[in-house]
């Protein structure tokens, strides 16, 4: 059926492309940062933070090691631990509720809705009298609703630490992901929007509290005196990732153009194709401005799908390596998401980044039709 000889070659996501692109660039930087022997908590850092924030527009961010010690010490900061409940999203990255895990609260698992976010209404039923905190992830780059998850969050005094790993610039009703809640962690991982060379993230918050902690909880619990106010953690954002991420935040705003224009143009090459379910495309929705971390669709006959655009040359992935957490047998969750369940027989991402061509988005969109003969 297939064509033996792929006239292309598009790799899910091209790692080393990320970085000759601007090969001269990024040299230059590292020279810079290197000869000046800024490696911790230097200039870079503080520059990035400061940008961050800005643009988030949000009172702190701060670099450390990656979003999910990001996480780590949102919730340490919020007070968050044993005894505690954590609900969060069954369709994450088991980073989400690891994080609560660590702090030694329980994570709770919930379904998703049809959006792949976080279902307002299954998080409020998981709600007992030892719920402290809800954790949505703003997966894909699409900010959760969080109208009705804060007034949610507020009726039953929990506490709400966003995941933005997957959303850094997505917006609902005109605010930022990671500006809703308490605190947010983001992730700097290479195939982020906004990815460094290794691992980096960041936490936002407006809290002054939580911030100070944040500050502390990043470097071992030392303060400016270098006094040792709690247990902390090594887990700083190297200065090195800081000047490299703060080199690409400065055409943030045309990156993230770019993956919505890849995102329409998949939606007008795919929308009549009847086996596919696509993300809603770009500006359909008045209160929802996305990113687009992924083009994550659902699809008939996925695995064949899978198959036949892989021997066309065609990269895709499946999130999590196909799994919903609640799903994975060791971390030993007991519960019932039917809908999870079945749209993990569904789920496939396609090629969505910063060297993916139009041309490419044209052929991979022929090929899926060729597939569903359409
Ligand atoms: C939704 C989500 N949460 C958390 C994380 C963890 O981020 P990091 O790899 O920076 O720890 C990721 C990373 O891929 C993610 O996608």
């Amino acid at each position: 059926m297939t064509d033996p000889t792929p006239t292309r070659n598009i790799p899910f996501f091209n790692y080393k492309g990320a970085f000759t692109a601007q090969e001269d660039s990024y040299l230059a930087i590292v020279r810079d940062v290197i000869r000046r022997g800024a490696f911790i908590q230097q200039r870079d850092l503080a520059e990035f933070e400061e940008h961050l924030a800005a643009y988030l527009e949000v009172k702190y961010a701060f670099g450390v090691g990656n979003a999910t010690d990001g996480l780590i010490m949102a919730f340490r900061a919020a007070g968050i631990g044993p005894g505690d409940e954590v609900i969060f999203p069954s369709h994450t990255m088991v980073a989400s509720p690891a994080s609560a895990a660590h702090c030694g609260a329980r994570p709770v698992p919930v379904e998703c809705g049809p959006d792949h976010l976080i279902d307002p209404r299954a998080a409020e039923a998981a709600i007992t009298p030892r719920t402290r905190a809800l954790l949505p992830v703003h997966l894909n780059g699409r900010t959760c609703a969080m109208d009705s998850l804060m007034t949610m969050a507020e009726r039953h005094r929990l506490i709400v630490i966003e995941d933005a790993a997957q959303a850094l610039g997505s917006r609902f009703r005109g605010r930022f992901a990671g500006s809703f809640g308490l605190a947010a962690a983001i992730s700097f991982y290479p195939a982020k929007i906004l990815g460094c060379f290794g691992d980096g993230g960041a936490v936002v918050t407006n809290d002054d509290g939580v911030a100070r902690k944040i500050r502390l909880l990043r470097d071992h619990g030392r303060n400016e005196q270098g006094d040792v106010e709690m247990w902390g953690l090594n887990s700083r954002l190297d200065n090195l990732q800081a000047a490299i991420l703060d080199f690409q935040f400065r055409n943030y705003q045309e990156i993230v153009e770019r993956r919505r224009r890849i995102a329409a143009l998949y939606d007008r090459n795919l929308r009549d194709v009847a086996p596919l379910r696509l993300p809603p495309p770009p500006d359909s929705e008045p209160d929802h401005f996305d990113v687009f971390q992924n083009y994550e669709i659902e699809a008939e006959r996925r695995d064949e799908l899978r198959e036949f655009l892989r021997l066309a040359g065609i990269g895709t992935l499946i999130q999590w390596g196909g799994k919903a957490v609640h799903q994975f047998a060791g971390l030993g969750f007991h519960v019932d998401l039917p809908f999870t369940d079945e749209l993990f027989r569904r789920l496939l991402m396609l090629p969505m980044n910063m060297m993916v061509m139009d041309e490419d988005v044209e052929y991979i969109c022929t090929k899926i039709r060729e597939f569903y003969g359409v």
